[in-house]
């Protein structure tokens, strides 16, 4: 991105009052987040070799259909692989800003492997998802952890960063 590009839109080389523009409209987007589908498609979720008998594209299709008809009540992402490849297939419900403030939290459902359980997830998340609205029982039932964090990833304390 050219020097240009970057300062119109509020970052290096912008004037402190367009990069305050710029850090307000990223504020005011996250506080109108809607609730969020992070569909995992990583190297298990997804994949008919390890789950044949399920059709993984109409899923996701289904789910950016309903997205799309929602009219901005909540919205599709795919991700890679998240670490929990045992459970495939993956859907992270994460929680719109108002359900967040709510005190909701991100949900990883596991086992997303049928037209019932994904049309729960969807409907839990047209309703509001996490934080506003309780999940299905029956869908609460495959609610899986994410994964552990790797220890020897984290950065020891005390320690200063080499740059
Ligand atoms: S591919 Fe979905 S968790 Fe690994």
């Amino acid at each position: 991105m050219g020097e240009r590009q970057t300062a119109r839109r509020g970052g290096r080389g912008a004037l402190p009052s367009q990069r305050t523009a710029g850090v307000r409209a990223a504020i005011g987007a996250a506080a109108r987040r809607p609730c969020t589908l992070v569909v995992c498609r990583g190297c298990c979720c997804g994949v008919a070799r390890k789950h044949p008998g399920f059709d993984h594209a109409w899923q996701l299709e289904r789910l950016r259909a309903a997205a799309a008809a929602s009219g901005g009540g909540f919205q599709v992402r795919t991700t890679d692989c998240l670490g929990v490849c045992e459970q495939a297939n993956v859907v992270v419900v994460q929680p719109s800003a108002d359900g967040r403030r709510a005190g909701g939290r991100a949900a990883w459902v596991g086992f997303a492997l049928d037209d019932d359980r994904t049309e729960e997830i969807l409907e839990w998340a047209a309703a509001g998802g996490p934080g506003l609205v309780a999940p299905p029982a029956t869908l609460e039932k495959l609610f899986v952890g994410p994964p552990r964090e790797d220890p020897a990833r984290r950065p020891r304390e005390g320690r200063a960063r080499r740059r």
